[in-house]
């Protein structure tokens, strides 16, 4: 019996690829992060050897719950990628000197190599000022402006890239070389212009040769944009925004959008429950794509995993590590 072309693409994608209820297959976020965290910890295991482990800080401040939980979670994974893994609490009630102080020590601690400021950080501290004091060598969030020119000026691969467009993009690579997708001379829109997503995935996908428009709240006939977009990234975090009719037969969407909603009845302790979306109407969607993100399980996995990929990037190339293979991306500063 002879296989269809999403059976072939889905055989050749190392189970990254499922089939989905409608004609889209669906990208297995879960798996690739899976995939790029075993192979995080595999290079820590070599690096032991030598007796050289990278070594992540992560620094939360105030009570946020949301950041508690995003932190222990990378502090997890952090642990079972071999790295020696550090949090720093700090109370609510933290001077915005304070931290800059804390982050002045982790830039001169030679046991680690990437700083992570957990945000929103508390009331009164200038974000943007404490990011900017991160050194850009160990800023593995890749905020730094030093980064985000880097990757301005193409130099992707010496940039720390930010974890949540750097994951979508393994997403594509891995998902258009499954499906014989050319990403080189399509049409990409991405929808959103955020300094944290929209902008830097446009640079990545324009890095990679696709034809990019930024698509945001001001720009006119977005179903027409869509209509003609082979790849199609939503990143404006408005549920269910994108409806399957604007997709295009075929395309390769990838949904970063991840939105609470209200979802059906009551939980245990009689709270309305409620339900993770994303930016693109998922169950419209699978009617049309070639290939989608699922939320949860597309993109979200990704981001820590891309974490602790962007801490293993800053050690080796850390300019304290007694080793010819370090490199003067940030002039040793
Ligand atoms: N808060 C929510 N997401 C992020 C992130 O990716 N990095 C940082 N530093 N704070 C966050």
């Amino acid at each position: 019996m002879s296989s269809t072309v999403a059976e072939k693409a889905e055989t050749a994608s190392d189970g990254i690829l499922r089939p989905s209820t409608g004609k889209a297959l669906i990208i297995d976020g879960k798996r690739v992060s899976e995939l790029v965290l075993a192979e995080t910890a595999e290079k820590v295991r070599t690096l032991a050897a030598s007796g050289f482990k990278p070594g992540l800080a992560v620094v939360l401040a105030g009570d946020d719950p949301a950041s508690h939980v995003y932190v222990k979670a990378k502090g997890k994974a952090a642990e079972s990628c071999g790295f020696y893994s550090v949090q720093h609490n700090l109370p609510a009630t933290v001077s915005e000197l304070e931290v800059l102080k804390l982050v002045e020590q982790l830039n001169s601690d030679p046991s680690i190599h990437g700083i992570l400021v957990q945000l929103p950080l508390p009331k009164g501290i200038d974000s943007a000022r404490v990011l900017n004091a991160i050194s850009p060598a160990k800023d593995v969030d890749g905020f730094h402006p030093v980064n985000v020119g880097l990757l301005g000026v193409g130099e992707t691969a010496k940039a720390l890239v930010p974890c949540t467009p750097a994951g979508s993009m393994v997403l594509i690579e891995r998902a258009a070389a499954a499906l014989g997708f050319e990403v080189s001379g399509c049409n990409a829109l991405v929808l959103g212009r955020s300094n944290i997503v929209g902008k830097p995935m446009a640079q990545l996908l324009l890095a990679q040769n696709a034809t990019v428009t930024i698509a945001h709240s001001k720009s006119r006939d977005l179903p027409d944009l869509a209509g003609k977009a082979d790849l199609l990234v939503a990143a404006v975090g408005r549920p269910n925004m994108v409806p399957g009719s604007w997709i295009k037969e075929g395309a390769l969407v990838i949904d970063v959008g991840i939105n609470r909603i209200p979802g059906e009845g009551v939980d245990a302790s009689g709270k309305p429950k409620t339900r993770l979306v994303g930016d693109v109407n998922y169950e419209e969607a699978l009617a049309r794509a070639g290939a989608i993100t699922p939320v949860p399980g597309g993109v979200g996995p990704m981001t820590i995993a891309m974490l602790m990929s962007n801490t293993l990037k800053a050690a080796l190339r850390g300019p304290r590590r007694a080793d010819p293979a370090t490199d003067d991306t940030f002039g040793g500063a």
